[in-house]
């Protein structure tokens, strides 16, 4: 974030500049869900389709709980099963449970 190794700012002060000076298609990313959801809300912003790859705890892996389950305008996916990669423009809610007041993780 200092500058001491290449740009100084955080990704999305990085990704504002790379915007402004190219022609970019497609922004694929992952991390952290509130700079995942920073860097889909600029892709939105730019015009510019965006891919988020979530990394969601999965109790098993084979679309058997909802433990990995997110909210999209397509309805409740399974990241498990239905991702994990996603076009940011559909996700809703990437921690529905926790919304919810839920206990199950
Ligand atoms: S981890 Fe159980 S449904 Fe995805």
């Amino acid at each position: 974030d200092d500058g001491s190794a290449g740009e100084k700012g955080n990704v999305i002060s990085a990704l504002c500049k790379v915007l402004e000076e190219n022609k970019i298609d497609m922004i694929q990313t992952c991390g952290p869900h509130k700079m995942m959801e920073a860097v889909a809300t600029k892709a939105q912003e730019a015009e510019v389709f965006c891919e988020i790859s979530l990394e969601e705890k999965m109790a098993c892996g084979v679309k058997a709980c909802v433990g990995c389950s997110i909210k999209t305008l397509d309805g409740m996916k399974k990241v498990c099963h239905d991702g994990p990669v996603f076009d940011s423009k559909i996700i809703v809610d990437v921690n529905p449970k926790e919304n919810l007041g839920c206990n199950c993780n």
